[in-house]
């Protein structure tokens, strides 16, 4: 039988990560903003600015859609590969939860594609995107869980703080 991919937890600064693939929680225009997004355009230089564009410019005229993924260069990153993820924004009024299951499952598909072994996620959508922390680990967790497959061996949760640290401990608890 094929060993499941393991699921680690760190508390840390993603864009200091060393894995096959960093997931960016990007914006559909693809060219850069605040949070994970500009930190990974900040320590990766303007390589990656570049290669988005120029995605911009070949495939995605209109953006990326929210919950779908592609991959660049990392640039200066000690990762390989930046896979760029426009999460959703939260809605109260609208259950959003699939399209960030989404964001999981073809940022992963994009890894598994490229032949990465190991990817690093951020907690898509907890920041300027407003989701709940605790919704959002459990939504992550189960769409990993779900999707990670072979050549992937571990997929990395980095988090910023000792909070979203414990509510993605307490995800993986709940669902192991
Ligand atoms: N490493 C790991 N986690 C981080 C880092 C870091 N360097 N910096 C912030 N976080 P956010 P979103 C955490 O706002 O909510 C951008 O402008 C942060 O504490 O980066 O998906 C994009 O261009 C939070 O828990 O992403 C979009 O417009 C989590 O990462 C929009 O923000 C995600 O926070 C996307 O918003």
């Amino acid at each position: 039988m094929t060993q499941r991919p393991a699921i680690v937890l760190v508390r840390g600064d993603i864009t200091e990560q060393r894995a096959d693939a960093i997931v960016n929680a990007a914006n559909t225009s693809l060219l850069g903003g605040g949070g994970v997004d500009g930190a990974i355009h900040r320590a990766g230089g303007p390589e990656i600015l570049a290669a988005c564009r120029a995605l911009r410019a070949s495939h995605y005229g209109k953006g990326l859609p929210t919950g779908q993924a592609v991959a660049t260069t990392a640039g200066k990153l000690a990762a390989d590969h930046v896979i760029h993820t426009p999460g959703p924004v939260w809605s109260r009024e609208h259950d959003r939860g699939e399209l960030l299951a989404s964001c999981y499952r073809e940022s992963l598909r994009v890894a598994m594609e490229l032949g990465a072994r190991t990817v690093a996620f951020p907690a898509i959508s907890t920041g300027i995107y407003g989701w709940p922390m605790d919704d959002a680990a459990r939504i992550a967790v189960r769409a990993v869980r779900k999707s990670a497959a072979p050549p992937v061996t571990e997929v990395r949760f980095v988090l910023f703080d000792e909070y979203a640290y414990e509510e993605f401990a307490a995800a993986l608890r709940a669902t192991t």
